[in-house]
């Protein structure tokens, strides 16, 4: 299961809009391909995202065909479009940095070829580094998982939403191939159902034994004892520690602070964002009514009914007991020790 594959001349994109009904692939030729991938959510979950933006960005310069002399302004072009997907991951926008900065670096060469192929091996390094980082969040995050634990987590932080293990749930997969005895609770996590069909499928896959709640169950399952350990991905973090997460995550969030419940966030430290100083400056994206007022094409509502349909929540450092990264495990008070960690190499 990969959310993406390079191709060497195309970026193979799992299209997770009909998952687990269907598999189908993009095979994206083009930056603008790429682009619309990731805003139909094709592609989705915050490093997932980034990676595939820093193949788009090599991808435009693989297609490249004019004079090299306004090469440095299309290349700008391909950036802003590939930025313009979606507004609250930070890693879209760190992975398109990083690839700016390469450019940058390479900017004497009059060698088309040679860009393309630094740009390429670019992209591979942030997909390696993905790889890598994300089977640390398992290594360090596994300790704070009891030797037998019920895990509630919502939307997909997995393999699908990484380049590969996925952060939440690489951190169940690691507490599990260590010989825990896990149990997953998955909510379904309206509209976009990445919880229903996309974490189901993935622990399935795996043998992790996983149970499917309608998001409008967790505080009874909570009520009832079932949940030792809340664990979510991000898609961008504060300098206070505030946390953007899928829709939903907040209620989760208060919701375990009120029955005593242990609440993680996992994320690799490019989903830490210190110029924004606090969860009220995160950009929240807003996506198009239809996907609440209907269900794969299927009217679930009067069309004409008005519809707020943001895509993630802000859930305060507050109630997060630690933020789980590939350099280690991070507390409270987050404003000093996500400084630390972001400058611990
Ligand atoms: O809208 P999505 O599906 O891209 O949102 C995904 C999430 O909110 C994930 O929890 C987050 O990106 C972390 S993925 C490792």
């Amino acid at each position: 299961m990969k959310a993406i594959e390079w191709l060497g001349d195309t970026l193979r994109i799992l299209n997770q809009t009909r998952l687990p009904m269907e598999t189908l692939y993009r095979d994206a030729k083009t930056y603008e391909e790429v682009a619309e991938a990731i805003e139909k959510m094709e592609v989705r979950g915050a490093p997932a995202i980034g990676a595939a933006a820093a193949y788009g960005y090599a991808l435009g310069a693989l297609g490249y065909q004019g004079e090299m002399e306004v090469f440095k302004e299309y290349m700008e072009k391909v950036q802003a479009r590939l930025a313009s997907t979606r507004p609250t991951a930070v890693n879209l926008f760190w992975a398109l940095r990083r690839m700016e900065d390469r450019l940058r670096d390479l900017q004497e060469l009059d060698d088309i070829g040679r860009i393309r192929q630094a740009l390429v091996e670019e992209a591979d390094k942030i997909a390696d580094d993905d790889r890598r980082t994300n089977r640390l969040i398992g290594e360090h995050g596994k300790s704070v998982v009891p030797d037998e634990a019920n895990i509630l987590t919502h939307c997909n932080a997995g393999a699908l939403a990484t380049v590969e293990y996925g952060t939440a749930l690489g951190i169940i997969r690691a507490a599990h191939e260590s010989g825990k005895k896990i149990h997953v609770y998955a909510d379904e996590t309206r509209p976009f159902l990445q919880g229903a069909r996309l974490t189901t499928w993935e622990l399935i896959q795996d043998n992790i034994p996983v149970t499917l709640i309608a998001d409008n169950m967790a505080g009874y399952v909570m009520q009832q004892g079932k949940i030792d350990l809340i664990i979510v991905g991000a898609d961008r973090i504060a300098a206070n520690g505030d946390t953007a997460n899928k829709i939903g995550t907040y209620s989760l969030a208060v919701l375990a602070h009120a029955h005593g419940i242990p609440f993680y966030v996992a994320a690799p430290t490019s989903t830490i964002d210190l110029k924004v100083s606090s969860g009220q400056d995160i950009p929240i994206e807003e996506r198009s009514p239809q996907e609440l007022r209907e269900l794969f094409g299927v009217p679930t509502s009067p069309q004409e009914v008005q519809v707020y349909n943001p895509a993630f929540d802000v859930t305060p450092a507050k109630y997060i007991t630690g933020i789980v990264t590939e350099k280690g495990i991070v507390s409270s008070p987050y404003s000093v020790n996500l400084l630390k960690i972001m400058v611990r190499s």
